[in-house]
């Protein structure tokens, strides 16, 4: 397969077909990798430069391992050790790494918009790992094959998104990937923590989290972006865990299959409880991880492929 474009910016623009073709590829991964075996002619040649500007465990380690899995040569950046504290900007960073004849260049940026305007400066193909509030494709890819997974199938299912959906990037590329194939997303939160018009991009809105989650057959609860926060949104962790935080008492209202997710890092105690977080009967927040790593895989074999077709 290929994509329509050399760059993974967002899930916006990406075709169902698309999606379904990187979950069928992501899935042959998750079972060469439990093989233990790796396909390292994928990417053998290729260089892999990590160039985050914002904290990640999950995300870089991923790419990290996915690019090394594939046969890349992969760079890890450091940005706090790099010229950027020296006032290096980042089109100037990014062209520095271009020269050096990097392929794949992985990115997370506080700004959103930052992995489109590399993108359009560097030869290399751009994958966006997370762009202020604006998306995290690979986040909800991998959120998808999970699902995909455990329920057999994306249509129809009732996916509830539950807390800070103004600030999550999660939240917005999970959205944009769900209503695309076919599943029905409610949002869930106080309202100064769910953005106006939402509802024109498919979600309904819910304020009372028992109502929100009332049969769903997905709950996935939100990390408070507290780093993207202006003040005075909640009144307090506690108050907020108390009406949002999602608790097995919560949980009770969805449909006694629902699966419990978290794209991590979690906050127990404020946004979920550790109860529901590490029941292994609901909850798939660890499969999530692992499948982060063969959504990585694919996301890099395409789009190695796809700059392969534009040469
Ligand atoms: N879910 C996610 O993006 O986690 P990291 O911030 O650890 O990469």
């Amino acid at each position: 397969m290929r994509l329509p474009t050399r760059h993974l910016l967002g899930i916006e623009g990406l075709h169902p077909r698309d999606i379904s073709a990187l979950l069928d590829l992501a899935e042959s991964y998750v079972l060469l990798n439990r093989s233990g075996k790796t396909r390292r002619d994928v990417l053998r040649g290729r260089t892999l430069i990590n160039l985050f500007f914002e904290d990640s465990t999950r995300t870089r380690t991923s790419f990290e391992l996915a690019g090394k899995r594939l046969g890349a040569d992969v760079i890890n950046m450091s940005v706090s050790t790099s010229s950027v504290s020296k006032g290096e900007t980042l089109l100037d960073t990014a062209a520095t790494l271009n020269a050096m004849n990097c392929d794949l260049l992985v990115v997370r940026h506080k700004a959103s918009g930052a992995p489109a305007l590399l993108a359009q400066k560097v030869d290399a193909a751009v994958i966006n790992a997370g762009d202020g509030m604006h998306e995290h494709p690979t986040q909800a890819l991998l959120d998808a094959l999970t699902i995909r997974r455990n329920k057999g199938t994306l249509a129809g299912l009732t996916v509830a998104i539950c807390g800070d959906i103004a600030h999550s990037r999660v939240a917005r590329s999970n959205l944009l990937l769900l209503t695309a194939m076919g599943s029905r997303v409610r949002v869930v939160g106080p309202p100064t923590l769910i953005p106006a018009g939402i509802d024109q991009f498919g979600a309904s809105v819910f304020h009372d989290m028992r109502e929100g989650l009332r049969d769903a057959d997905i709950v996935m609860a939100l990390r408070l972006q507290t780093e993207r926060m202006s003040a005075g949104l909640i009144p307090s962790a506690r108050e907020f865990f108390t009406f949002y935080g999602l608790d097995a008492a919560k949980l009770a209202v969805a449909k006694p299959d629902a699966l419990v997710m978290h794209p991590g890092p979690m906050n127990r105690g404020v946004e979920i409880d550790s109860q529901v977080a590490d029941d292994a009967a609901r909850s798939v927040i660890r499969e999530q991880v692992e499948m982060g790593v063969a959504i990585r895989m694919a996301v890099l074999d395409v789009l190695a492929r796809t700059a392969l077709a534009h040469a």
